[in-house]
């Protein structure tokens, strides 16, 4: 484990489906005693919490999801206009305001004439005041989820930001916006590469609630085979996925060790209507 201290806190500022927390323990018995001296890679980082509890002095993060990596981006760059923008959210949060400002993707005109400040500032509120704080897209990439009704959403996290912005800023971390193979298959020696993909679901007609197009079988596939070319070029790697006959067929080759985890998880429980499914941790074989 890591020797230098930790900032408590750093956490996810967001909500998101698939949100790591709960299974930390468990993850942290898998992550290299050396981390310190790895270069950290995180291809579906989601909300972080993975990458938010290990604190890694150098790490390059990626998400498919562009209006996610924009607020790591604004909140390294704009921290300080963010949390305004946020507190003008937080002033006039209520039902109507929140389907004011849902509705603002549904005109591209005037979408394309938000600054980034305000595009971040728009998901981080939805996203907490939303119901179950769920990112969720329609078939158009629209963001369709219903208003929340919480008493008192944190709507503006101002320690949590800052303490992200301190930390993007004071590490050598690369953001970027793409597909997990590009930048997995950058890993070089002294690397460790944690995968979060989208879960693998068992029922066909289920939509993965991510983005419009889903992560399918032909996905999960070309995962492992990312994983399996990283595993020949001796790179440690972490996968998370959900327990399932077909991840297990995939997984079965003598290079990969299944470790079985229970797991409660609300957000995905909801989304997917799955309840309390085991999970699966994936290491390759030293
Ligand atoms: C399970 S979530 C990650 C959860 C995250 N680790 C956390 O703790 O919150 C999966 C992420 O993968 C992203 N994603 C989906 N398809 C992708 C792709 N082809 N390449 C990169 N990211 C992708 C989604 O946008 C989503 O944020």
């Amino acid at each position: 484990m890591r020797t230098s201290k930790k900032n408590p806190l750093l956490k996810p500022y967001l909500k998101w489906a698939g949100g790591k927390r709960q299974l930390l323990p468990e993850i942290r018995k898998h992550i290299p005693e050396n981390i310190n001296n790895l270069t950290y890679y995180e291809p579906f980082v989601g909300a972080g919490a993975v990458l938010f509890d290990l604190q890694p002095q150098k790490a390059v993060i990626n998400d498919f999801n562009a209006e996610l990596i924009l607020t790591y981006r604004v909140i390294k760059d704009h921290v300080e206009e963010l949390i305004q923008e946020l507190k003008k959210h937080k002033e006039h949060n209520d039902e109507t305001y929140y389907y004011d400002m849902r509705a603002q993707d549904r005109d591209k005109e005037e979408f394309s004439h938000l600054n980034d400040i305000e595009k971040a500032g728009r998901l981080i509120f939805l996203n907490k005041t939303c119901y179950n704080g769920l990112y969720r897209v329609n078939s158009r990439g629209l963001f369709n989820v219903p208003y929340g009704k919480y008493k008192n959403p944190a709507i503006c996290e101002e320690p949590v930001l800052w303490a992200v912005h301190l930390y993007l800023n004071s590490n050598s971390i690369t953001i970027m916006n793409g597909d997990f193979e590009a930048v997995a298959k950058e890993a070089a020696s002294k690397s460790f590469v944690y995968f979060d993909p989208p879960y693998h679901s068992q029922d066909k007609t289920n939509f993965t609630g991510y983005q419009a197009d889903g992560f399918n079988d032909d996905e999960q596939i070309r995962l492992r085979d990312t994983f399996l070319y990283l595993t020949k070029k001796d790179i440690p790697c972490l996968l998370s996925n959900s327990d399932t006959p077909f991840i297990r067929d995939i997984y079965k080759d003598k290079s990969f060790d299944i470790i079985t985890v229970s797991a409660k998880r609300a957000i995905n429980s909801v989304a997917d209507g799955r309840g309390n499914v085991n999970e699966v941790l994936i290491k390759n074989r030293k």
